[in-house]
């Protein structure tokens, strides 16, 4: 038990799917898990434990933002023993041949700041997929006929960033999309050993303006579980 996650030690395991929104964590492991069983619920932080295809797999929220999810990987790393992490979250499009409904795979994840920022002092990280989970998730999407977009994309601090230059120099260097969370999950794997990966799906697009409704979000959140839970458990 930690401060923010209710749970024994065992009742984690090692394979954690993150979803930014703790209801996505009830959902996926209700329509994914067999025998799913509530693990955590402090702040409304909900985690959920079963199976699937007999594997032992936790969905646990991060809420929105790299402070947020800086608290629930850090715990999960360091006192439940988790060992691989993949992010299951939304984006914004950056670039006019991502499309919505798309997944991004983030190879990579460019930032202002992180809240590891402090300990590389003048070094800048570079955060990076686990190149095992990203060649599985590309695979799993393929055999699902899931468009599929791999590369850098931008972990920001900001959902209403009101800079536009800075969207532009994003999108010259190609960045594919924008997000809140995946360069401080891949630091804290770095950190601690383990594997992670974000599989993200586009729900609102930069360039064209366009967004998914609630519905599109909870069919395109199926595939997007289906590929990370391929990727990490085959
Ligand atoms: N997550 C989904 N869409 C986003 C956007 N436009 N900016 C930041 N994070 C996002």
């Amino acid at each position: 038990m930690t401060i923010h996650i209710a749970a024994a030690p065992g009742d984690i395991a090692e394979t954690v799917l993150l979803p930014g929104d703790p209801m996505r964590a009830k959902w996926a492991a209700e329509v994914f898990l067999e025998s799913p069983r509530c693990i955590n619920r402090v702040r409304g932080m909900l985690g959920y434990t079963g199976t699937w295809k007999g594997q032992p797999v936790t969905f646990h929220g991060t809420g929105m933002g790299m402070p947020s999810l800086s608290i629930y990987v850090n715990e999960l790393l360091r006192d439940f023993g988790a060992k691989t992490l993949i992010r299951i979250g939304s984006a914004g499009a950056m670039q006019p041949q991502v499309r919505l409904r798309d997944l991004v795979l983030a190879m990579t994840a460019t930032t202002l700041s992180t809240p590891s920022r402090g300990i590389f002092r003048e070094v800048n990280f570079a955060p990076c997929a686990d190149f095992t989970l990203l060649k599985a998730a590309d695979a799993a999407a393929r055999t699902l006929g899931a468009p599929c977009h791999a590369g850098n994309i931008y972990s920001s601090d900001v959902f209403y960033d009101e800079r536009p230059d800075l969207e532009e120099q994003m999108r010259r260097h190609g960045i594919l999309a924008v997000e809140m969370e995946t360069a401080e999950l891949y630091t804290l794997a770095a950190r601690h050993g383990a594997r992670a990966l974000s599989v993200l799906t586009v729900s609102d697009h930069l360039v064209t303006g366009e967004t998914l409704s609630s519905e599109e979000r909870e069919a395109s959140f199926t595939q997007m579980v289906k590929v990370a839970l391929t990727a990490a458990l085959g």
